[in-house]
């Protein structure tokens, strides 16, 4: 429905409900042969991911010591060929890779497997072919000292950060490669397992929820955590250090975990309260809240941004107040439970987090989202209107206009449809996709079939032309 060249499809739609975990837009590569091609085919990061297979399940062990900064690990990915496969790709950086092993359940492919890490890329070769459709597991065992991203274009510093008592994990878009092997792209959820070994009197934080208690033996402790629903690579966490908790319920019944570095005391009991109150919130607009635990993490380390890390999004080096909390917490629908596919799409994260904060705004009798949007209307800011939100801009990913922009979308499209159909459509939207996979065309297809509107022009107007919408 939405027009425009760059608008158009990439020929892998879909059909609507994708089953959880499975990943429609890994496509089989596009080289001839056996081979899985080293990018998952995202034509603005042309290497992040690798085609040829989806992963279903990592179980990540690892064991990181602050003071040497060294990390060892054993990934062991449990994944599935979409094609003949004597040869794939994981993502890795900078690690060294100690031993590959790949198993099918019929050959174990130990005498014939060899490894090759070149830059970002881990090329697996198993000589014998896995068979197209079959389940494999591949366990990577590296070691070394993580380094994070630096700097890439206006990224900032992502990946694994180490920090003076452990590590700031927060690896949006493309970090996650900084410290475990796998499919470095949101297009290829999975499962996440992480057994985390740290000196006893650290918390090691990652996703989902503690699997017993931590288990102290020779001065190092052990955590279990475990993110049963799908998560992208980017939101995998394993942040380390020395934290104060609090931990209980929502008035809800949610389990809530607040974390923060022992600098930030002071901010744990309002993170605690304002994450589950909002959470509690954001099921009643959104519809029930996708995951086992919410939460959020203060560390003592200044990114400057904050991240929607799944069941637990993490602040970097700030109190965190209301809004970028109902920011990070919508993001637990919008972004973590539907991912996107492609990189252009993100405005379907940050437009939908965006206009999250201003209806937070209303609900708590703030700014109303219309005095919100007409603001930003009035304001002269250039580089937004000439900025189209629907397209990706790999040097300039997170710019304002994804953000901005892409709430302002969501608001045109509330006063063209009403509120009735906008609210009963966000609660749609996360229901039919909740744990899969969505895109821009999904989205404008679902608004005209609740509305019974034609909404090919409002879209275009706001997400694919580098100028301001004459009106909305
Ligand atoms: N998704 C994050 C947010 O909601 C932004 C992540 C920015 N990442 C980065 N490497 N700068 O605000
Ligand atoms: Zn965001």
């Amino acid at each position: 429905p939405v027009t425009g060249g760059a608008t158009a499809g990439d020929g892998t739609a879909p059909t609507a409900v994708t089953p959880p975990g499975v990943a429609p837009y890994v496509t089989a590569s596009p080289a001839a042969g056996d081979t899985g091609a080293p990018g998952i085919g995202d034509p603005d990061f042309p290497t992040d991911g690798n085609g040829g297979y989806d992963v279903e399940h990592y179980r990540l062990k690892i064991d990181y010591n602050p003071e040497t900064r060294h990390l060892s690990g054993v990934a062991t990915i449990t994944a599935r060929a979409l094609q003949e496969l004597s040869r794939f790709n994981l993502d890795l950086s900078g690690l060294t890779v100690k031993r590959v092993s790949v198993d099918d359940g019929i050959t174990t492919f130990e005498e014939v497997t060899t490894a090759e890490h070149a830059g970002d890329e881990l090329t697996v070769t198993t000589g014998d072919p896995i068979p197209a459709g079959k389940a494999f597991t591949v366990e990577v065992a590296y070691a070394g000292e993580p380094k994070p991203v630096r700097n890439s274009s206006n990224l900032g510093t992502y990946g694994f950060i180490p920090t003076r008592d452990g590590a700031f994990v927060t690896c949006e878009p493309n970090g996650a490669k900084t410290w475990f092997p796998g499919n470095d792209h949101p297009a290829d959820k999975a499962l996440f397992d992480f057994e985390i070994t740290v000196p006893a009197g650290l918390t090691a934080l990652a996703n989902g929820e503690l699997d017993g208690e931590p288990v102290t033996r020779e001065g190092r402790t052990t955590y279990v955590w475990r993110e049963r629903h799908p998560m992208v690579t980017y939101l995998a966490t394993m942040t380390l250090g020395r934290f104060e908790l609090r931990q209980g319920r929502t008035a809800a019944g949610i389990k809530n975990l607040a974390a923060v570095d022992p600098r930030y005391r002071d901010s744990l009991d309002d993170l605690y309260t304002l994450s589950g109150k909002i959470t509690d919130h954001w099921a009643t607009v959104f519809g029930p809240y996708p995951f086992s635990s919410t939460g959020g993490v203060v560390d003592d380390f200044s990114a400057g941004y904050a991240l929607e890390n799944q069941t637990k999004p993490m602040y970097g080096g700030f109190d965190p107040g209301e809004d970028i909390i109902a920011h990070e917490l919508a993001h637990q629908w919008f972004g973590n439970s539907l991912s996107i596919t492609r990189w252009k799409d993100l405005w379907l994260n940050e437009g939908f987090a965006t206009y999250a904060e201003w209806i937070w705004s209303e609900h708590r009798g703030d700014s109303t989202a219309e005095q919100i949007f007409r603001r930003h209307y009035s304001a002269d800011d250039d580089a937004m209107w000439a900025y189209a939100p629907g397209r990706a801009r790999p040097d300039d990913l997170f710019n304002n206009s994804v953000y901005i922009r892409g709430g302002m979308t969501l608001h045109a499209l509330r006063q063209r449809v009403g509120d009735r159909v906008f609210f009963e459509l966000l609660k749609t939207w996360a229901a039919e996709h909740k744990y899969g996979y969505v895109t821009t065309e999904g989205f404008v297809a679902l608004a005209e079939r609740l509305s019974g509107k034609q909404l090919d022009a409002l879209f275009d107007a706001w997400l694919f032309q580098e100028r301001k919408p004459a009106t909305w």
